[in-house]
Parts: C-alpha cells; sequence; structure tokens
C-alpha cells in the first residue's frame, strides 16, 4: 500500500515552494516591487559579464579577499582582458558609487544584508 502520511506531507512540501514568491511577497510586504539597481558610471561593462555578476559576484568578492588576503595579489585580469585592482571599496564602489541606489536595491529585495560595511568603507554616495 501506498503510505498517505508521506503522499499528503510531499503534496503540502510541494505547494509550499510552488507558491513561495506568492506568500513571500505578502509575508515581508516590502517585496512587491522588483528591484531596480541604478548604474550611474560612464563605464560600459562590469569587471565580468553582467549574467556572471549577477548571479555570482559574492563568490568573485570572496575570492577577491582571499587572493589580496592570503597571496597577497592584487590585480584581477576580467575575461576581457582589462586589470583591475582587488578591492570592495576602491574598485567595486568606484563605478558603483551609489551603494544605496544598487547594491541595496537588491539585497533589501532579496533580504540579505552582508556585514562587509563593518569593516569596509562606504564612499560618499553619488546619483
Ligand atoms: C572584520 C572586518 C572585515 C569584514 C567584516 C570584512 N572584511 Fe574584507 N577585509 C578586511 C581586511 C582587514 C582586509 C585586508 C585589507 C588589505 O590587506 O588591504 C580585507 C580585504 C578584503 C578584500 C581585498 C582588499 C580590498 O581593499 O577590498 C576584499 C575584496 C574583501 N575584503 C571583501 C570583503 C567582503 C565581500 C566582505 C563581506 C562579505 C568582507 N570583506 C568583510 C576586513 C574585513
Ligand atoms: C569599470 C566599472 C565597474 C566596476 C569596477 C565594477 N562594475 Fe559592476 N557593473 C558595471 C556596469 C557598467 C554594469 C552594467 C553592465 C550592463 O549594463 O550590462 C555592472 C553590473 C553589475 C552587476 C549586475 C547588475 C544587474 O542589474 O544585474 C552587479 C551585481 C555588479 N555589477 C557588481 C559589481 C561588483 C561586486 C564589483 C566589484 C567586484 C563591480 N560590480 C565592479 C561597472 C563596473
Ligand atoms: C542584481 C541584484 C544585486 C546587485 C546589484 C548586488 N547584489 Fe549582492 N547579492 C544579490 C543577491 C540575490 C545575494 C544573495 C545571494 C544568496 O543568498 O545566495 C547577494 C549577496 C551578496 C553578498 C553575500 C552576502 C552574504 O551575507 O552572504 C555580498 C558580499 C554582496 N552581495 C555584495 C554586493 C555588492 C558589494 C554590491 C554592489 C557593488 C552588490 N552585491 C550588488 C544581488 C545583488
Amino acid at each position: 500500500m501506498y503510505d498517505t502520511g508521506k503522499i499528503i506531507t510531499g503534496l503540502i512540501v510541494f505547494l509550499c515552494l510552488i507558491t513561495f514568491p506568492l506568500w513571500y511577497d505578502a509575508f515581508t510586504g516590502k517585496a512587491a516591487t522588483k528591484p531596480e539597481p541604478k548604474i550611474i558610471t560612464k563605464e560600459k561593462q562590469c569587471v565580468e559579464a553582467t549574467p556572471y555578476m549577477r548571479d555570482s559576484h559574492m563568490k568573485l568578492l570572496i575570492q577577491w579577499r582571499d587572493r589580496v588576503v592570503r597571496e597577497k595579489m592584487y590585480s584581477y585580469k576580467g575575461s576581457d582582458g582589462k586589470n583591475y585592482t582587488m578591492s570592495l571599496t576602491k574598485t567595486c564602489l568606484n563605478c558603483h558609487s551609489n551603494k544605496q541606489q544598487f547594491c541595496d536595491q537588491c539585497h533589501n529585495y532579496v533580504g540579505v544584508t552582508p556585514t562587509c560595511w563593518n569593516c569596509h568603507i562606504i564612499p560618499e554616495e553619488k546619483s
């Protein structure tokens, strides 16, 4: 015989998962509008391709940190061949000098609060 209890539990879990975006929005109340991170730099592209940055900027930042702190390497070659100094404040926030309207837009939306800024300096907000 089938284990009815397990099937019902499975169904409930499944329903919760597929409806997650609906009740998550209702629950938090702040996620109703999509984030619109503003690009204010005149540069045309990021250190890597935009889809990669969107998905993996946190991994790239950790990689940068490890290289600087553990290996004393300071220069990063993007896949377009350009060289960048591996620095959160001096590089990322130089082009994205609008943390609130850029980084925070997305982070508030997904509810992450990176603790980097306990130590790293946030440059003056530009718009
Ligand atoms: C407890 C303090 C502290 C926190 C929190 C912290 N860092 Fe750092 N980070 C440092 C210090 C100290 C260095 C070394 C600075 C140097 O050698 O120039 C560093 C270096 C780095 C570097 C390379 C150098 C530079 O100027 O950026 C990166 C990238 C970096 N951290 C990223 C991050 C990220 C991303 C987070 C959050 C997820 C984070 N850090 C959180 C203290 C911290
Ligand atoms: C030379 C200037 C420059 C630097 C340095 C730079 N960015 Fe970017 N970044 C851009 C530009 C321009 C875009 C938008 C590209 C486009 O329109 O496709 C972008 C896009 C992004 C995106 C995707 C935004 C979206 O709407 O999906 C993220 C995330 C991002 N950057 C994070 C970072 C982080 C983290 C760093 C440091 C590791 C960094 N950027 C360094 C210029 C820069
Ligand atoms: C296009 C949206 C978007 C933009 C723009 C963006 N982030 Fe993120 N960021 C995310 C998402 C989504 C996560 C959570 C990923 C996860 O939890 O796996 C995240 C996570 C992070 C984390 C890891 C936090 C943690 O506690 O694990 C760091 C560090 C980070 N972002 C740094 C930055 C910085 C610095 C900028 C601005 C230069 C930036 N992000 C801009 C979407 C974005």
